[in-house]
């Protein structure tokens, strides 16, 4: 099934918001580029109060706005400066975006708090991560390790301010689709009438207990599965690294260890799994590379090998789908990213590997005047249920995302809208404290972004990690598959 797009179903009382206050972006790169002109179009901001801050000079690609009375300044924010710039460019009641790739999420949270600042960013970063890339425990060295301390500074804050992180596409809009697919599942099976208990179901969709609800459902396993497609006229040169989005940010995430949401389901830990010592411990650290990580996924209408890269969404649907009883988690889907890059992507990390993971001398994310074809492909795979699998998401050709947002690619505009949503639900509703995407309205953020997703799919597939599965040495004992329960995490691992 096909699920009739809801693109042009607006709710027109959020199309638009106003906000008076002074706006500071941080960082213009790719995301921040094909952000700004759709935020402005839904958020009524006086140009003069948008200030926008990159330690590479953006002041030419920033003209036309500069002109309007944006404000730019080639500026780098340090653990040394942070204070003293924020306060700079920013007020009581402002807002920041934080879209650059190295500034230590606590530190800016805690001074956003303390200031009653509006913070949003798409990826929670640290200050240095690859100070401690030789030395850490992968525990210390996770994404979730750096949620536990999120946690630890906020959990005393009473009426905060709205801060917002990881809302991006993914970690950001995967946590709405992964919404709306569950939806469309309980409700098919409703209507088919294979519920066991219709009445209960109907119930939970309208409370949007997803937690309950998945259980119910019968949902094992989620990922995040992404195939991009977009290919350059000028293929990838030696010693150069090609990509879609922040090139630094995949390397940092790519090089650190997998992580994967860990389900009640799952029967035993892979090889070089770490249980985290503290927190709620709904996830599982590999001591390998997320890069090194391979899993068979799946995106309409396709079978993908992809990479097990660490993701906010891994830590987040997991934990808020959990459901608790008397302090032990009794559900819990296992989550994580299966990520298969563009062509030029994939070549330029072999190439990473070649060189011992120093960095390529020369970086380019591509635009869309030079890509040829292709699209971004990105939603939420939910399986275990009575269908098996449902990938609910959006597929974006290059060309519907030229004619939306000129001169960027078909990711930065699945990113850019999880930004600008999360902007507006945060200008609306400014005393939430701290929030994961899990946290805000799937309705709420799907009506303004489908519009520009391209083609939103919402459906089942009879596949299953073992369905095309050909065993070309039966001596390798990692052909031990689990027949028993094919959403077993080793079934989806990919050995040869
Ligand atoms: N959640 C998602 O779906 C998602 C997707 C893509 C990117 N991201 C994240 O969004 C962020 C931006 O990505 P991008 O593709 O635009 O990256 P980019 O590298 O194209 O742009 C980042 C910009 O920030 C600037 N910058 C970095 N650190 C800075 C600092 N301390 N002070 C001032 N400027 C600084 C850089 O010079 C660069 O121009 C990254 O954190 C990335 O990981 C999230």
């Amino acid at each position: 099934m096909k699920k009739k797009s809801r693109s042009k179903e607006v709710n027109s009382r959020h199309l638009a918001v106003e906000f008076q206050k002074k706006v500071l972006i941080i960082g213009y790169g790719a995301v921040a580029r094909c952000t700004l002109p759709i935020l402005l179009k839904h958020v009524k901001i006086p140009y003069e109060n948008i200030t926008i801050l990159d330690f590479e000079d953006k002041a030419g690609e920033l003209r036309s706005f500069t002109e309007k009375g944006v404000h730019f300044f080639c500026r780098k924010i340090t653990p040394e400066n942070l204070e003293q710039i924020l306060s700079e460019y920013l007020e009581q009641g402002g807002l920041c975006i934080d879209l650059a790739w190295n500034i230590d999420c606590c530190a800016i949270v805690q001074w956003c708090h303390d200031h009653d600042v509006l913070y949003m960013n798409t990826s929670v970063e640290v200050w240095d991560s690859y100070e401690e890339r030789f030395v850490g425990t992968p525990y210390e060295k996770s994404l979730y390790a750096r949620q536990m301390r999120l946690k630890e500074l906020t959990s005393s804050w009473q009426d905060a301010t709205t801060f917002i992180v990881d809302h991006g596409a993914n970690p950001g809009l995967i946590s709405h689709f992964a919404k709306q697919g569950l939806i469309d599942i309980a409700e098919r099976m409703v209507a088919e009438g294979i519920a066991t208990d219709p009445a209960r179901m109907q119930r939970l969709i309208r409370e949007q207990d997803f937690a309950l609800l998945a259980r119910e459902v019968g949902v094992k396993v989620i990922h995040c599965s992404e195939r991009d497609t977009q290919i350059s006229c000028r293929p990838k040169e030696v010693d150069e690294f090609v990509g879609t989005w922040s090139i630094e940010g995949l390397r940092e995430e790519g090089t650190a260890p997998a992580e994967i949401g860990w389900g009640t389901h799952e029967k035993e830990f892979p090889l070089l799994a770490h249980v985290p010592p503290t927190g709620p411990k709904n996830q599982i650290m590999l001591a390998q590379m997320g890069m090194n990580t391979w899993v068979r996924s799946w995106v309409p209408h396709q079978e993908i090998v992809g990479m097990v890269i660490r993701h906010g969404e891994a830590f987040g649907i997991c934990d808020r789908w959990t459901v608790w009883e008397n302090g032990v988690a009794v559900y819990r889907p296992t989550v994580h990213y299966a990520y298969m890059p563009c062509d030029g992507t994939i070549v330029s990390l072999h190439e990473l590997k070649c060189r011992n993971y120093e960095m390529q001398s020369r970086l380019r994310i591509l635009r869309d005047d030079e890509i040829l074809s292709g699209a971004d492909t990105l939603g939420a795979l939910l399986m275990g249920h009575p269908y098996h699998c449902w990938w609910t998401g959006s597929i974006l050709s290059i060309g519907e995302a030229h004619l939306l947002a000129p001169g960027q690619n078909a990711t930065t505009v699945q990113v850019a809208l999880g930004v600008v949503t999360a902007v507006m639900w945060m200008i609306l509703n400014p005393r939430r404290g701290f929030c994961l995407p899990d946290d805000l309205p799937h309705d709420f953020v799907l009506d303004i972004a489908l519009p520009y997703l391209g083609e939103f799919y919402s459906g089942p597939s009879d596949w299953t990690p073992l369905k095309n599965r050909t065993v070309y040495f039966q001596e390798n004992p990692a052909n031990n598959y689990d027949t028993e329960d094919v959403w077993q995490f080793k079934n989806f691992l990919f050995v040869n």
